[in-house]
């Protein structure tokens, strides 16, 4: 194999590559980026890998998920808040039902470029390049908006700086103790259909910390009570961005994308030869890898060997989105070839890219088939032997209108309500703890220990 560097993947074929038309600025900017500090470290990629390695060993369970694409104008405070607290939420339905730890890691901070099926978009008479996430181009569809800037990634890099800040003074300086579970109930509208559930459980956990607290373990002498570890993850798309912010540890002597986390290879850009491969076999944080219906157990083998050649467990997270009918015909194959090759992956379940349709012209996704590919998800490494390990979600913390269904029947015709999207349909907060709750029963169903034998005497 020919030698990595960050830059090695310049000479390899490469898809989704936005047209710049100004080059010379596109070089400054990245040259700019280079010189910015990291936005994580490297030691924090190594605890995340070790966390995704007790999920590869069935010890954990991995949740990630936020925007499909984050946008500028979305960039608040509430909005941060209001998707971490769901994100809490969930996590917390979670840990409760699998009694396993839940390894916590967002969409967030980074998830700006979106890669396309058609490189143009057209309105009536006219045709213009499709919008590529806020780090390239605008949303807006006018010719002047659709050009590639390159002074979008250093916005995109900023307002990754700040979302993380903020994430990091919630997920340590208190706002996740697990004495605020009650508290996070405020982010529920008065009649939601979720609230009692929650409560409930919410009653239960405080029971438990009272019990705990009885006995001297509190929120001041533990800080797994207080404190939570809550990650970062992105498409690693834009390479010319990746790049710049690949920096070499010092402990290690390692490479590491210091962007996010994690970061994962879309299901567009897995060409083992291409680009996107290249970039990442190289750099040592936790991969993700979407694995979509055209991918073969063969060509899985073949990018596991790329990506993770020494079978080192929590590097490398398979993403299945197959689709609520076709999971059945495709998963199985792959979870048995990795099984066989005795390869250490995390398996996680994404079921909102196989399962988008067109509803009273929006792109949607109805909550029942999200629903049935996790389902089928479960069923499929019940029936391997393997362990079903994270889900993978498009969501938001606000009471958009984007996905049908649910337990408040969000029909076709209220899509236009707050279809607030700048890509693919999320989940909203109610949708992604009912989707919590209903995902907390399978976790319960495949946790069913055997009963305790008595010990012969
Ligand atoms: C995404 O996660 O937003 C995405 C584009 O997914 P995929 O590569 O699986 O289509
Ligand atoms: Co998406």
């Amino acid at each position: 194999m020919t030698k990595w560097s960050p830059n090695s993947w310049r000479a390899k074929p490469i898809q989704q590559v936005p047209a710049y038309p100004d080059l010379a600025a596109l070089k400054e900017t990245e040259a700019r980026l280079a010189s910015f500090p990291p936005l994580v470290f490297a030691g924090e990629a190594r605890k995340l890998k070790k966390q995704l390695a007790a999920v590869a060993n069935g010890e954990a369970f991995l949740l990630q998920g936020g925007d499909c694409a984050e946008s500028f104008a979305e960039h608040g405070a509430d909005n941060i808040r209001d998707f971490f607290r769901v994100f809490l939420q969930m996590a917390v339905v979670l840990t409760f039902a699998g009694s396993q730890p839940v390894v916590k890691i967002g969409r967030v901070a980074g998830q700006f470029a979106k890669p396309r099926s058609s490189d143009n978009e057209t309105k009536g008479e006219l045709t213009l390049p499709s919008y590529r996430g806020d780090i390239i181009n605008g949303i807006e569809f006018d010719e002047k908006s659709r050009v590639p800037d390159p002074a979008r990634q250093e916005m995109a890099y900023r307002q990754s700086a700040a979302t993380l800040n903020l994430l990091r003074a919630f997920a340590q300086g208190g706002y996740a103790s697990l004495e605020n579970v009650h508290r996070w109930m405020l982010g529920f509208v008065a009649d939601s259909p979720q609230a009692e559930k929650y409560e409930a459980l919410a009653n239960r956990i405080t029971e438990t910390m009272d019990f705990m607290r009885a006995v001297g373990i509190t929120s001041e002498t533990n800080f797994a009570l207080r404190e939570t570890d809550f990650y970062t993850s992105h498409e690693a798309l834009l390479l010319g961005y990746e790049e710049a912010l690949t920096r070499v540890d010092s402990t290690s002597g390692d490479w590491y994308a210091t962007s996010g986390h994690m970061i994962w290879i879309g299901d567009r850009t897995r060409q083992p030869d291409h680009a996107h491969i290249e970039y990442c076999r190289g750099i040592k944080n936790p991969l993700g890898l979407k694995c979509g219906p055209s991918l073969t157990p063969d060509g899985l083998l073949e990018l596991i060997d790329l990506l993770n050649p020494e079978n080192e467990p929590g590097r490398l997270t398979l993403i299945a989105r197959f689709g609520a009918d076709k999971a059945v015909d495709h998963l199985p194959k792959l979870v048995r070839a990795v099984k066989n090759a005795g390869r250490s992956v995390v398996w996680s379940c994404d079921p909102m890219h196989g399962n988008t349709i067109t509803a009273a012209g929006y792109k949607t996704r109805p909550f029942e088939r999200i629903l049935k590919e996790v389902q089928t998800f479960f069923e499929v490494h019940q029936a391997e032997g393997t362990h079903a390990g994270g889900i993978h979600i498009e969501m938001t913390g606000k009471n958009v209108t984007e996905c049908t269904g649910g337990a408040r029947a969000i029909m076709a015709e209220d899509l236009q309500n707050r279809y607030h999207t700048h890509c693919d349909p999320r989940l909203n907060a109610d949708q992604s703890i009912e989707l919590a709750f209903l995902v907390s029963e399978l976790l319960k169903k495949s946790h069913v220990r055997q009963p305790h034998t008595q010990a012969a005497e």
